[in-house]
């Protein structure tokens, strides 16, 4: 027996991380919603297109094909974006990028269509909120603004990305207010889902924890069904 879950929070929480680890323990398909924006936003910008380009974005994404290869990174009309997309002028696009209602309605109607079935984890901002709204399991993933900055920053140290950890901060300070105060969608906690504070807590401690919540979920079901 399979079921869905939905991980939101905000930017650098490490919920990418989180759910790509999970995936792998219960054999369940991730999909990085984060990344489908990025996606978008890199061939915008490829394109000449700047957030006043609502109307235009819109009919490029009818054209673009949205894709994860088993290693989960994304292929965007086929070519793998994964280092690109992550580069550092791109999280403020995306945020914005991202707010545009017709942006958002053709990525959430792609991103139930590929979750249409059980066995599924998509983490971003909006899932059980919206995109997987009947999701059994619903987890808000947060940590301090100081823990996501520091993270971040050894990420980019390890991965030899640009940007000071001042700069780091800045952008992920705008990127909060940006994500949650938007018109559209903003980044909030479902009703039903559950909060974990991960500032203190290692990568092994989220899943475990997260995983002993789905195991009792599931036992919850079964016992449903008998
Ligand atoms: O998770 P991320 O940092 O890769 O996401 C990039 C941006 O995309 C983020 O600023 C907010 C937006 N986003 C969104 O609005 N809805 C989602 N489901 C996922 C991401």
């Amino acid at each position: 027996m399979k079921l869905n879950i939905a991980i939101d929070g905000p930017s650098a929480s490490g919920k990418s991380t989180i759910a790509k680890r999970l995936a792998k323990r219960l054999d369940y398909i991730h999909i990085d919603t984060g990344a489908m924006y990025r996606g978008c936003a890199l061939k915008a910008k490829s394109l000449g297109y700047t957030v006043e380009n609502e109307e235009e974005i819109s009919d490029m994404l009818k054209h673009t094909e949205f894709a994860f290869d088993p290693q989960g990174h994304l292929l965007l009309d086929g070519v793998d974006v994964t280092e690109e997309i992550r580069k550092k002028d791109m999280d403020i696009l995306t945020s914005s990028i991202s707010a545009l209602p017709k942006v958002r309605c053709e990525l959430v109607r792609r991103q139930q269509a590929m979750a249409k079935s059980k066995g599924f984890i998509l983490d971003g901002r909006d899932i059980g909120t919206v995109v997987l709204d009947d999701a059994e399991i619903k987890i808000f993933q947060t940590a301090s603004t100081l823990s996501r900055a520091e993270r971040r920053f050894i990420e980019n140290q390890e991965k030899k990305r640009s940007g000071s950890f001042d700069e780091i901060l800045d952008d992920l300070k705008q990127r909060d207010y940006q994500d949650t105060h938007r018109a559209h969608s903003p980044l909030r906690k479902a009703d039903d889902a559950i909060e974990i504070d991960t500032s203190s807590m290692t990568i092994e401690e989220v899943v475990e924890m997260v995983e002993a919540i789905v195991k009792e979920k599931m036992k919850e079901k079964e016992g449903d069904r008998k």
